[in-house]
């Protein structure tokens, strides 16, 4: 790395190696939030390293809850919660890069007899809130936002009554918003979402004690249920994982091991999608921890071909989708994505910045309003490449970076501690040249 924030990333000719993967960034940000309204100390072991999960560990002590990082070698996270009432904060909530800190947190401030002010960096005020607005205006919190919808935004807490929401996008963290402000409403609050989204908000409170009830589409929560403290394991990040799997996908005969990876059905679909297109992967040591699947990971490359994600999958995979169209291009049938128009708006136009970023390394592809068209067969180069401040483009095109021809420069590559702030160190350790 020549500065803080620009990386050279050179060609490799196979990958190999173990790697331990931090924690699952998704579960780190409900067990923070839920454990500061929790009766009791909770401890975490693997707790994220995420900035995006610092952002929620300071909002959280700014509400009143100290947590702190225990001394022993595993540095476990102790959060002790203060129960549902959480002290009135004295400055504005700063979320920074993290949308899920912004809207599954404002679940719970809606709850909260003050008033709350949240913020976040450039990104986060470019981001769309209107999702959670309109539900918890719905259940009688007042929200404003002098941007049209968009960050900052204020939030009047207060009783809460219970309503049978069906939002528009398929959205967890709008998912979880909802629930979390449910604990707080008089009534059953039902979330009926138009398709499936990952559930660790559900798991995450029956684990801390609440009663969840799943059918379907439609998870429901009887407001007024206390939490009781946890101590948990957090599962590695199988968003974080799958850049690793994408590098060992690239060189036939490449192999790695990814131990204590989340399994989670919800988030699992990429491991059926990355076998489709030809990557070996066989799982073994599955077991649950708090309701959440996990196992070890073994996979192999081999030939590398295409595929097209579409509906349901384009939700399920959506954070996977910038590091699987990096590498598409190496792929003998290329990539196509549809239904993907969230993906314009996550910590980057995610569909602009791959286009941005594969036409510099050479690459044909075809920007769609909501998707991609990536062929197959194509050669890349080394170029100059930036990370558009989003960390999943910084680590995806570091991962295409391994079979272009020549050196790729990243600018802005310490995005990607925003999920993984030791990506490049790991990615390091497995790159054979
Ligand atoms: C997340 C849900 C997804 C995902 C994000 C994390 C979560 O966002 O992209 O990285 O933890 O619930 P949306 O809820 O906006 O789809």
């Amino acid at each position: 790395m020549s500065d803080d924030s620009t990386i050279v990333v050179r060609p490799a000719h196979s990958v190999r190696g173990v790697v331990r993967i931090p924690g699952d960034k998704s579960i780190s940000h409900r067990y923070a939030m839920l454990a500061a309204i929790a009766e009791g100390t909770s401890r975490f072991h693997n707790f994220s390293a995420a900035r995006d999960c610092a952002s929620t560990l300071d909002c959280v002590a700014k509400l009143g809850c100290e947590w702190k990082r225990s001394n022993d070698a595993d540095g476990a996270i102790e959060v002790p919660g203060i129960g549902p009432r959480l002290k009135a904060p004295t400055e504005t909530l700063d979320c920074g890069n993290s949308g899920s800190t912004m809207r599954m947190l404002s679940g719970i401030l809606a709850g909260q007899p003050f008033t709350s002010e949240l913020c976040g960096d450039d990104s986060l005020s470019r981001r769309p809130m209107a999702r959670i607005m309109t539900p918890l205006s719905e259940m009688g919190a007042k929200i404003l936002s002098s941007e049209g919808g968009r960050p900052p935004l204020k939030i009047q807490g207060g009783p809460l009554k219970a309503i049978h929401y069906m939002p528009e996008v398929a959205s967890a963290q709008v998912k979880s918003c909802v629930l979390f402000a449910g604990l707080f409403a008089d009534g059953e609050t039902v979330v009926e979402e138009p398709i499936r989204t990952r559930d660790h908000g559900e798991i995450a409170l029956r684990a801390f004690g609440a009663e969840v009830e799943r059918k379907g589409n439609a998870s429901r929560i009887v407001g007024g249920q206390r939490l009781h403290a946890i101590e948990a394991h957090v599962p590695g990040d199988l968003s974080s994982a799958a850049f690793f799997l994408c590098a060992a996908a690239l060189f036939p005969g490449s192999q790695i091991t990814l131990p204590g990876i989340l399994m989670n059905p919800t988030r699992a679909r990429l491991l059926d999608i990355l076998m489709q297109m030809g990557l070996g992967v066989a799982v073994a040591h599955l077991e649950s921890q708090q309701g959440e699947l996990v196992g070890t990971i073994e996979a192999r490359g081999a030939e590398w071909k295409g595929t097209a994600i579409a509906g349901a999958d384009t939700a399920a995979l959506i954070d996977e989708i910038p590091v699987l169209a990096a590498v598409a291009p190496y792929s003998s049938g290329g990539l196509e994505v549809r239904d993907g128009k969230e993906l314009r708006v996550k910590e980057s136009d995610r569909i602009a910045a791959v286009a941005a970023n594969l036409r510099k390394m050479g690459a044909e592809i075809e920007e769609r309003p909501d998707g991609m068209k990536i062929p197959g067969n194509q050669r890349l180069h080394g170029a100059e490449l930036d990370s558009f401040g989003d960390h999943r483009i910084a680590m995806a095109f570091a991962i295409a970076a391994l079979r272009a021809e020549g050196e790729t420069t990243i600018h802005g590559a310490d995005a990607a501690g925003v999920s993984y702030p030791a990506f490049f160190r790991d990615l390091e350790s497995i790159a054979t040249s």
